[in-house]
């Protein structure tokens, strides 16, 4: 089967900077056996999204491939052999499409939608149908799309990793797609979530969605030891550490004992001088790399929201012809939380 229009999209082109992205036209798609096609109702974009334009994101992409990691759609047309499923479900799915379950294996990245595969950026995409998590009634296309990569990153380091349980303290590093999103998930677990910013606006924000503490790290280079005082000199029990090796050393000096740390951003670059991982030996602590979460993780993480009503915090919702502005506007970083892509 496939469907009976051309359809619009955009494509990554010479990854030489958003300006090298452009919209095409293509033919319907056929539809491979185990696969589905679903029609795109809402997108998400990412920081990786940025990375790829300007051909960051390991080697370069056929100029031809879609971009865009997040979404969610109806299920319009089946390929051979999908059972299960009905034309008109409501579907999202991880961004490393073949990783269903189960622990992490480099093999996820052959399936990658918005890099090794194409993503969302469409108005039509093929997905794997065992790839495929069915919407919760009450959530909306872009609640899904805007939940997706950065939501279950932020999960695995908090659920998967961090054991999160109410009580602890959880610090997050700037108010991003997945730092804000983390925020989230742990006010959802009970726990208390400390988050810095470059800016008081953004952390007033953050406090609206439930941080309790908050700290600018532009007008308070010490935004460790601040967080440290904070919680009474005990330190937080889980870091969510977007920005990478440029704050891994502060970012220990402010960890409890036996605190878990997951290492899964770059915002901050490579620093000249390493992290000094000294601290991990005297406070016991975990650190680990974080790649991103299977299908499982976006199931249970769709559900805990849905229990919980929790939306994610959207910043500003672009139609699809806007695409390349959504692009532009999260380059600005002056969000807080999702951009999404819908309509
Ligand atoms: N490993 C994985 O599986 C995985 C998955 C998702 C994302 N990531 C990575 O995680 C990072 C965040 O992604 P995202 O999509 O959430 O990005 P994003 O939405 O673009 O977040 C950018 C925000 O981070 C903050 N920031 C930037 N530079 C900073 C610095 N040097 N120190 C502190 N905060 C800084 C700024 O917020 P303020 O203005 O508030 O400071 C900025 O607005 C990226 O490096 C991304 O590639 C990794």
């Amino acid at each position: 089967m496939s469907v009976a229009q051309p359809f619009e999209c955009f494509e990554v082109g010479e990854q030489t900077g958003l300006s090298a992205l452009r919209k095409v036209t293509r033919p319907a798609p056929a539809i491979p056996p185990g696969e589905v096609l679903v029609r795109v109702r809402a997108a998400a974009l990412n920081h990786r999204d940025l990375t790829i334009a300007k051909g960051g994101y390991g080697p370069k992409k056929p100029e031809n491939r879609i971009p865009g990691g997040d979404g969610a759609g109806e299920v319009v047309a089946l390929g051979e052999g999908v059972s299960g499923i009905e034309v008109g479900t409501r579907v999202t799915a991880p961004h490393f499409v073949s990783w269903i379950d189960g622990e992490f294996q480099p093999g996820v990245f052959m399936a990658d939608l918005g890099s090794s595969r194409d993503g969302w950026f469409s108005e039509y995409i093929l997905l794997p149908a065992n790839a495929l998590v069915t919407l919760p009634e009450s959530m909306s296309f872009e609640a899904a799309a805007a939940w997706g990569a950065a939501g279950i990153t932020a999960w695995t380091v908090l659920q998967t990793l961090g054991q999160i349980k109410p009580g602890d303290t959880i610090l997050t590093l700037g108010t991003g797609g997945v730092s804000i999103l983390a925020l989230q998930i742990a006010t959802m677990a009970g726990a208390r979530v400390a988050i810095t910013s470059s800016s008081d606006d953004k952390l007033a924000v953050a406090r609206e969605l439930g941080a309790d503490i908050t700290v600018n790290y532009r007008s308070n280079p010490d935004w460790a030891g601040a967080i440290r005082a904070a919680t009474g000199g005990r330190g937080v029990d889980i870091v969510v550490e977007t920005v990478g090796l440029a704050t891994l050393t502060q970012s220990l000096s402010c960890c409890a004992p036996n605190a878990r740390v997951g290492l899964l951003g770059a915002l901050g670059g490579r620093p000249e001088q390493g992290a000094d991982l000294g601290g991990l030996i005297l406070g016991n602590l975990v650190l680990k790399g974080i790649t991103s979460g299977n299908r499982r993780m976006l199931e249970e993480l769709l559900r805990a929201a849905d229990a919980n009503q929790v939306e994610p915090k959207i910043d500003r919702r672009f139609s699809f012809a806007e695409t390349l502005a959504a692009y532009e506007y999260l380059a600005g970083a002056g969000h807080v939380g999702k951009v999404v892509i819908a309509g």
